[in-house]
């Protein structure tokens, strides 16, 4: 295979899974090339969880330009000025929750940036290059909807977005998959489950959970508490694409799961039991903050994903197991205070009133 993998645009970088798959392969000996992370800086976006990288390699290896995807301009002068010949692209509205309080950031971004990442690279790489190029999108597994009890999601699975979020990762998959199928764009998709670990904006479950128990607020679970998902530690999804990058095949989609499903409940309780331990409080201490709040609309009651293809085609394998992958959290969120502080005041707050005001 002739990719490349030398000058690698990352988009949304300074967010969650972004900025761990920027540490990841900075570790990685086997990679040689610059990183150009492109990030709009939204809420979710956060430098400073890329500070010790700009410091070891910023500037040589390392580039920060802040810009919207949906910039075309920008975007093709990028592409330019780094010569690249790899795109990953991260940067999303990720939050189920706010796409149902507003969509519109979600269609803009999730679905109008990933077009014009399109029409950049299927302009600039043009015909030359094509074998050099990859460009990978990285996707959910929301995209297939919900799934019933004993079944799972296949890479063949029939689309059924349920929420605006879901729905407009659908369409910029439909997108990316068309810009093969008709201009032979190379490109890869990969449709992974629910993350979890360090950086992590706290409006996502977990973080939200143990920030929570650490200051005994309540612990507010959807619905009755039994929609089941799969979670998976975030530095297994960075592995993953990294494997995808290097010998994924073009055109294909891979989906990426921890085989690690839990109901909410189940997974609060679990968190409940393991901060009890760490702090020297009985088992069930921390169980009474949990209350059941108005469930979310259109709430998908079952994730289960299928990984068998990215395993036996690719050799992939996680590295953590579920225990493992949330003691690292847990040690994460509760040595970062100052982090956590920083992500949480200014805007998050009016957010959460919001949120909360509207269950
Ligand atoms: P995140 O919300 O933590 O980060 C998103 C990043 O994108 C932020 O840094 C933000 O500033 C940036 N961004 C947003 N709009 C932008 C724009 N218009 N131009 C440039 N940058 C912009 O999200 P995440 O959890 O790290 O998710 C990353 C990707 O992985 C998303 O595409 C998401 O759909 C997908 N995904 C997430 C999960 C998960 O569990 N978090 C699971 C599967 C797939
Ligand atoms: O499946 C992959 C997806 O996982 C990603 O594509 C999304 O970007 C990511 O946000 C995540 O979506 P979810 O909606 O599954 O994640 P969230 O952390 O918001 O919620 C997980 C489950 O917990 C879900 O069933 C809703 C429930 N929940 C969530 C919150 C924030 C609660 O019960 N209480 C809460 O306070």
């Amino acid at each position: 295979m002739k990719r490349k993998l030398e000058n690698i645009l990352i988009t949304g970088g300074a967010g969650f899974i972004g900025s761990n798959f920027i540490h990841y392969l900075f570790k990685d000996n086997s990679f040689k090339g610059k990183i150009i992370n492109v990030d709009k800086l939204t809420y979710a976006g956060n430098l400073e969880n890329l500070q010790d990288i700009e410091k070891i390699h910023g500037g040589k290896r390392y580039f920060f330009e802040k810009a919207d995807i949906g910039d075309f301009d920008r975007i093709a002068d990028l592409f330019q000025k780094y010569e690249i010949d790899t795109l990953i692209n991260f940067a999303a509205e990720s939050h189920v929750d706010r796409s149902i309080l507003g969509p519109k950031d979600f269609i803009e971004t999730n679905i109008i940036g990933t077009f014009n990442l399109l029409e950049v690279a299927r302009k600039l790489w043009g015909e030359v290059g094509k074998e050099e190029a990859l460009f990978h999108h990285v996707s959910t597994d929301e995209v297939y909807g919900s799934v019933k009890d004993g079944d799972c999601f296949y890479e063949y699975t029939a689309y059924q977005p349920n929420s605006p979020y879901s729905a407009s990762k659908a369409s910029s998959d439909h997108l990316v998959r068309a810009y093969n199928k008709t201009y032979g764009l190379p490109i890869t998709i990969s449709n992974c489950s629910n993350n979890y670990g360090p950086y992590q904006f706290p409006e996502k479950l977990i973080p939200l959970m143990i920030l929570n128990i650490l200051e005994e607020k309540p612990l507010p679970v959807y619905g009755d508490g039994k929609n089941v998902r799969d979670w998976l530690y975030v530095e297994d999804h960075c592995s993953a694409i990294w494997h995808i990058l290097k010998y994924g095949k073009v055109g294909e989609t891979y989906n990426i799961g921890g085989e690690s499903e839990l109901e909410n409940i189940e997974l609060v309780n679990i968190l409940c039991e393991l901060i009890a331990q760490i702090k020297g409080r009985d088992k069930d201490y921390y169980k009474k903050l949990i209350c059941f709040v108005t469930d979310r609309p259109g709430h998908d009651r079952r994730y289960a994903i299928n990984c068998d293809k990215l395993k036996k085609e690719l050799g992939w394998q996680q590295s953590y197991k579920f225990e493992n992958g949330l003691d690292e959290t847990i040690s994460w969120y509760s040595e970062n205070k100052g982090w956590v502080d920083r992500v949480k005041s200014g805007e998050y707050k009016k957010w959460l009133v919001i949120n909360y005001e509207s269950r």
